[in-house]
């Protein structure tokens, strides 16, 4: 099934003002440590959950976000993205688009005293609002109902630095202002601190080359990486509903799958299993981040 013919099947229309790319089996964490070292901190990422009406998706994904704070010790919650199924196709309606942030905003409350920091998804964004001053026209409703502090933002625990972009752009991309503010992000970690940065899309890995859907200024962020390469030590992103792990000049690039899986569906014949979306089931990954800059990332089959 190709991308149209999924997005029809899905009851969706094609137009999105960025193209909606569609984007594991657990892939291992390298460089891991040994079992008895305890990271410093421990978090899960999910991403695409699409979150939505019907198929028990919202059971579902309460079900998951709770087994995952009783199977793991978590710090706080990392999302890629694509938190509800779509405000960004032209025949979305207001009452959509506030239904869906109302299921996010119930499911997510299961989470309780857990902080979520989120990044925008090309399907966060309503741009057939009736106008640009409309207060849920584009992201800024988006980062509002996310409760982020901006498109593109980062924060810090412990000796790691969490930096969340907005690829949201022409092709892509990082626009020239958040690019200026990334170099000095990373200029301004210190010594003995690490960086874990999240993106919506991927930049450098494989499944880009499976089903597109990738930064288009990979080279450039590669490059800016490769300055910063005592620092930098994972690239997470979303999007493709795909599970894949990287890694060039020892930076982990890791596209984690979907909490959706097949956007909560059964899956189609091409899927290898209900629900999977190809090769990939609905799932989480957790990173489990140490004191001297190791990662690891491993992607969990929710089974819900
Ligand atoms: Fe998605
Ligand atoms: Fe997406």
């Amino acid at each position: 099934m190709n991308r149209r013919s999924l997005i029809k099947a899905l009851g969706l229309s094609a137009g999105a003002a960025i193209a909606p790319s569609i984007p594991a089996i657990a892939s291992a964490g390298i460089m891991g440590a040994p079992a008895t070292e305890k990271p410093v901190l421990t978090v899960p990422h999910i991403t695409d959950v699409h979150i939505r009406p019907g198929d028990k998706a919202p059971e579902r994904f309460k079900a998951c976000l709770k087994q995952i704070i009783s199977k793991h010790q978590v710090d706080f919650f990392l999302n890629g993205g694509d938190s509800i199924n779509d405000a960004s196709y032209d025949n979305v309606i207001r009452d959509q688009v506030t239904e869906q942030w109302r299921i996010w905003d119930d499911c997510i409350s299961v989470i309780g005293k857990y902080e979520i920091y989120s990044c925008l998804g090309n399907h966060d964004i309503w741009w057939k609002a009736p106008g640009k001053t409309d207060e849920m026209y584009g992201k800024d409703y988006v980062v509002k109902r996310l409760k982020i502090p901006a498109r593109y933002y980062s924060f810090r625990k412990k000796n790691w630095h969490f930096i969340v972009l907005d690829g949201n752009n022409s092709k892509i991309s990082l626009d020239e202002v958040q690019f200026l503010w990334l170099e000095q992000t990373l200029a301004q970690i210190p010594a003995g601190s690490f960086a874990l940065l999240m993106s919506h899309y991927p930049i450098l890995g494989t499944t880009q080359v499976l089903v597109g859907g990738g930064h288009s200024d990979c080279k450039r962020l590669k490059d800016l990486f490769y300055k910063h390469k005592d620092k930098v030590r994972i690239c997470l992103s979303g999007h493709n509903h795909l599970s894949d792990h990287s890694v060039y000049n020892g930076i982990q690039y890791c596209c984690n799958g979907a909490m959706s899986g097949f956007w909560w569906g059964k899956g189609d014949a091409e899927s290898a299993g209900a629900g999977f979306y190809q090769e990939t089931p609905p799932g989480y990954a957790l990173l489990k981040l140490y004191e001297d800059g190791r990662v690891e990332n491993d992607y969990y089959p929710h089974k819900l």
